[in-house]
Formats: structure tokens, sequence, C-alpha cells
């Protein structure tokens, strides 16, 4: 059962966030309830984010960011990690065709460089393909962390700072801001985790400080683009005072 109620229909909904990351989390218990592998629930799983992703376009969001892969997930067993892994080469090789009927850019966020070649070669292709698109800006976040993007900003400023490039009285919000994977994008409005976990886990630090959370029961792999509504229908009741009264 979601933890959330509201009464407000979908069609009432005014205010969109302009930018939404969704933790998609819950796929190995929803495998595991089924008696299935875990790697079960992630193929569901990334059936679930193309839709969703497809429904964020819809309702006018313009950049939704999708935790796919953490800096943290290089624990988990070799055999999940390559079946995560598997699933977005296919879904980039897939959508490198879908992409000309999609008005969605496509980004990622993350440290490629730990990537298997192939699949960054994939990605460029798929950023290449979708640089000129108009619509919504989809990020998906791959081998990312929040901490660690924050240290890549800090080494690059840092080294401006080295070459005397930038002077160390220029470095404000704004600067940093231009140093992470997010730099043209607006701040998260909404943070989305399904699953019944209450946490960031490193996801987008920064770019959270003054978002709104929706936490819900439902597994990632059950998730509908209802419960995208019922959210976004929670998030346009909520009342944002960014420091303020
Ligand atoms: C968290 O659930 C999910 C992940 C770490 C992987 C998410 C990946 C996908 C949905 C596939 C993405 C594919 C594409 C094409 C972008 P969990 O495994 O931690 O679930 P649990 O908490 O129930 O164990």
């Amino acid at each position: 059962m979601a933890l959330f109620s509201s009464k407000q229909k979908p069609s009432e909904v005014s205010v969109v966030p302009e930018h939404i990351g969704i933790i998609m989390d819950g796929n190995g218990r929803w495998a595991k309830k089924r008696g299935l592998p875990r790697q079960a629930g992630h193929v569901t799983g990334a059936k679930v984010f193309r839709t969703i992703a497809k429904h964020c376009e819809k309702r006018g969001i313009k950049v939704a960011t999708f935790y796919t892969f953490s800096t943290e997930n290089w624990k988990r067993p070799q055999e999940e990690i390559n079946a995560i892994m598997n699933l977005l080469r296919e879904y980039l090789k897939e959508s490198l065709a879908d992409f000309k009927k999609e008005n969605i850019r496509t980004r990622f966020i993350g440290d490629r460089s730990m990537l298997a070649p192939d699949i960054q070669e994939l990605m460029h292709e798929a950023e290449e393909a979708t640089a000129n698109k108009t619509g919504m800006i989809l990020n998906i976040a791959i081998n990312y962390g929040g901490r660690a993007e924050l240290a890549t900003a800090i080494r690059a400023i840092a080294a401006k700072v080295k070459d005397g490039t930038l002077d160390p009285e220029a470095i404000d919000e704004a600067c940093i801001e231009k140093h992470l994977y997010t730099a043209d994008q607006p701040e998260v409005d909404l943070i989305l985790r399904p699953s019944g976990e209450y946490r960031l886990s490193n996801f987008l630090i920064w770019q959270c400080a003054y978002a709104e959370y929706v936490f819900d029961e439902i597994l990632w792999p059950e998730f509908t683009t209802k419960d995208l509504d019922n959210a976004l229908a929670v998030y346009a009741g909520r009342h944002r005072r960014f420091g303020g009264v």
C-alpha cells in the first residue's frame, strides 16, 4: 500500500517538478518473492524504467534522473553486475533505433571510465544521437555517486586554481554547480523512492538541497504510470518554502 494518499487526480496536478530523481529500488525483493534470481527483478525493472521515463516526458517534466548503478553497487555479486550491465547494453542498442521516435535527450551521469568499452561507445552514440532533441533530458546515473561527483568537481576546480585560470575567491555555489554532471540543469524538485526504503543513498546529494521526497511501499518492478501520477499529485500539494516563510 502506498504511504501517501492523495485526493487529487493527475489531471488536477498543476505544479509539475522540473527535475525528478527516481531511485529504482526493490528489484531484488520482487524477484525473491517469486522465487526468481535477483537478475529477473532487474529485467522487469528495466522494462518499467522505459515506461516511466516516457511517462515523465508526457507529464512535462524537464529532467528525469534514474539511479541505475551506484559507485557502491560494485560490491554486488559479479553475476548481478553483469546482468545490470547487459540490460544497459541491450537498452542502449534498442533505443538507438527508438531515439528517432522520441523527443528525449539522453545523458549519462557518473564515472564511465570503469565501464566496458562497448558500453562507453554506445553511451556516446546515444548522447550524440539525441543531442539536438528539444524534449525532456533523461539522465541515466551509472557508476554514479554524489560524493564521487563532488570530489570530481573539487579536483577540476583545484586544477583551475593551480594553473591560475580560477581565482579561489570566485569559488561560490554557482561555480561548484558548473562542475557537476548536471551543470546546465535545474536542481532536483522531487525524489521518488519506492520499496519502503527511506534513504537518499548518495544520489544527487548537492542537487537535492531543497528537494521534496515521496516514498512508497511498491517495489520498482510493480511501479506503474498511475503511481507516478500519484507521486506528482502529492508533490503538487506540497508547500515549498526554500528556507523562507
Ligand atoms: C535496486 O534494487 C536496483 C538496482 C541497483 C539496479 C537498477 C537497475 C535497473 C532497474 C535496470 C536498469 C536498466 C536500464 C536499461 C537503465 P535492489 O536490487 O537493491 O533491490 P532490493 O533492495 O530489493 O534488493
